[in-house]
């Protein structure tokens, strides 16, 4: 069976949203395999969003993040938490949403193109267990609407995988 995203053109990010979730449910399904679901949920947020970076970090031990699936150009391997956006949002286990990157304290350029990002954690068990990061070219490109979904949609992935404690 062919995989193929369908999506409305020339709508509103929040429909595209709406569109994409009951997808992103539908490729999880029956799937268990984590590397699997997330590689496919960053390639279909990916197109859908049209960003310059879309991707998962996971913990990898208490204090650092290691690069998980994504899509998008080269990314740096290792972000020790507290670190950069990404860090941040796994130390404080809160979600960051940075209008320009070029202001935040301590940003970690992965790409000079990138000028606004945001950073969705998903804790369970108490547990930063990933972060979900995505850069955009554009300044100011990300919502309380994007971080609405976004947060739904990590919680989809948190209730259909296990967890380490
Ligand atoms: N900018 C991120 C680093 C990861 S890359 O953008 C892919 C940060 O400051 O944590």
């Amino acid at each position: 069976m062919a995989e193929e995203l369908i999506l409305s053109k020339n709508t509103t990010r929040e429909q595209t949203y709406k569109e994409l979730i009951p997808q992103i449910k539908g490729i999880l399904s029956g799937e268990p395999n984590l590397i699997a679901n997330l590689a496919n949920v960053a390639a279909m947020l990916h197109e859908a969003l049209g960003m310059l970076w879309t991707g998962f970090y996971l913990t990898d031990s208490a204090e650092e993040l290691v690069l998980g699936p994504f899509q998008g150009p080269l990314a740096c391997t290792r972000i020790s938490f507290g670190k950069g956006v990404c860090g941040t949002a796994a130390a404080s286990q809160q979600t960051q949403v940075v209008s320009n990157v070029h202001i935040f304290p301590g940003h970690i350029a992965c790409s000079a193109l990138s000028n606004s990002e945001i950073v969705v954690p998903l804790v369970l068990h108490n547990k930063t267990q990933l972060v979900l990061d995505i850069d955009s070219e554009r300044l100011d490109d990300f919502s309380p609407t994007d971080q609405q979904y976004l947060e739904e949609i990590l919680a989809i992935i948190g209730d259909h995988q296990e967890w380490s404690e």
